[in-house]
């Protein structure tokens, strides 16, 4: 199959340029999506684990990097439904760490010998663009370390802004592709349509590693729709995705069921350990050279070995937690999160044990994706060699 994304930019008084990045060929079809998404049966399943697995080898190796998480505050404009950081949330204590704080964990993460940090926070205007680009200049003044943005929908000077001061990647999943689920559980601030697809897109334009993802379970997210965000993944061709399941928290209208959805039951995806691995190995199979965490929240469902079948599953990369113990506590963003009680050297400890006790290796250096590079490639192509495909509605091209 054939596709293309583009735009055309005023200032290119009509010519066509390609700002994304088109794909030759689905590596899996979205009724194959669909079929291992419903399959209960554990020996077939055996056989999903085994792909995901060798691809996960052949394409991106034994090494599981790690990405050390600085959360670095927890103050958020926004209201999602699902999430502990939301605004209304008025009982959790906000913070916002000092640049000093920041540089105290960027220094631990060398010492770790970890190859990036990964500054995490809630929608927080109060972290300025001037003052995030200096400690994001300072870091790889200071440090050899690659540098994720994870601080929500930020507007277009912002992104620029700290892609020059040098960041490296910027995580922003888009949560559901159903577009009627989204705005229902992610309202737009006012004024502000919350377009995540455009946003990703602009990320790949600005040089960015680009990293999305989904939760899994949320309410009323259909099996058809999960499978649309996998099959999705590919038409990103993202660096990074990062899956885990949605776990509702008791503060929040959607965890109180405040406000009521729901799918018919043969068609509402359950927010379970099962379905997470199978949509990290789905992941792999769309994606096989992205960046893929075994993460937290599926550490929170299964803590014994959570993380090592994500691992085993399609996952490749896991991303101890660096922020300091005082602030863990309040980055909430849903209840008896994995990790919260622990110090960056009990996460750094536990991490390297659990990789190693797989024959695993602890990856050195950057770990970057190789798919940015082969997405700039393939966005140079010419605009004649390619044929038009009818698109999804995220995917439309914007004219
Ligand atoms: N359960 C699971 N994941 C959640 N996130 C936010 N709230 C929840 C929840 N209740 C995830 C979202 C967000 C990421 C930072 O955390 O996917 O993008
Ligand atoms: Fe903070 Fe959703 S409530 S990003």
């Amino acid at each position: 199959m054939y596709f293309l994304r583009f735009e055309v930019s005023p200032s290119m008084l009509g010519k066509f340029r390609i700002v994304g990045d088109w794909v030759v060929g689905t590596k899996i079809s979205k009724a194959e999506i669909l079929d291992w998404l419903r399959q209960e049966d554990d020996r077939y399943l055996q056989d999903l684990w085994q792909k995901a697995d060798a691809i996960r080898r052949e394409n991106v190796g034994d090494a599981v990097h790690l990405r050390g998480l600085i959360e670095i505050s927890n103050h958020c404009v926004r209201q999602c439904q699902y999430c502990g950081l939301r605004v209304d949330h008025r009982g959790l204590a906000r913070y916002r760490m000092t640049e000093a704080e920041i540089m105290e964990c960027v220094r631990q993460a060398v010492d770790y010998g970890y190859g990036t940090v990964v500054l995490q926070s809630g929608e927080d205007y109060g972290i300025r663009t001037e003052w995030m680009a200096s400690v994001v200049r300072r870091i790889k003044a200071e440090t050899p370390l690659a540098v994720t943005l994870s601080l929500g929908e930020r507007p277009d000077t912002d992104l620029i802004a700290w892609r020059e001061a040098g960041a490296d990647r910027y995580l922003l999943r888009f949560e559901t592709s159903d577009l009627q689920l989204y705005e229902k559980i992610h309202p737009s601030l006012p004024g502000r349509w919350s377009d995540r697809i455009a946003i990703l897109r602009r990320l790949a334009e600005l040089g960015y590693e680009v990293g999305s993802g989904v939760m899994i379970g949320i309410p009323e997210q259909t099996y058809e729709s999960l499978a649309h965000d996998i099959w999705l993944f590919e038409v990103l061709y993202l660096d990074m995705i990062g899956v885990g399941p949605y776990i509702p928290h008791p503060r929040t209208p959607l965890g109180q069921a405040a406000i009521k959805l729901g799918a018919p039951q043969d068609k509402q995806v359950p927010n379970s350990e099962l379905m997470t691995y199978k949509v990290v190995a789905l992941a792999r199979l769309a994606c096989p050279g992205a960046n893929i965490p075994s993460t937290t929240a599926l550490a929170t469902l299964n803590r014994e070995e959570g993380r090592e079948l994500g691992l085993v599953r399609g996952a490749n990369v896991v991303m101890p937690n660096l922020t300091p113990p005082q602030y863990r506590v309040s980055y909430e963003i849903y209840p008896a999160k994995a990790c919260i009680f622990e110090t960056a050297a009990d996460c750094d400890a536990c991490v390297k044990r659990r990789i190693i006790s797989l024959g695993r290796t602890v990856g050195s250096g950057r770990g970057d994706s190789p798919n940015r590079s082969r997405r700039i490639k393939r966005a140079e192509r010419k605009l004649e060699d390619l044929v038009e495909d009818t698109p999804c509605l995220p995917c439309q091209p914007q004219l």
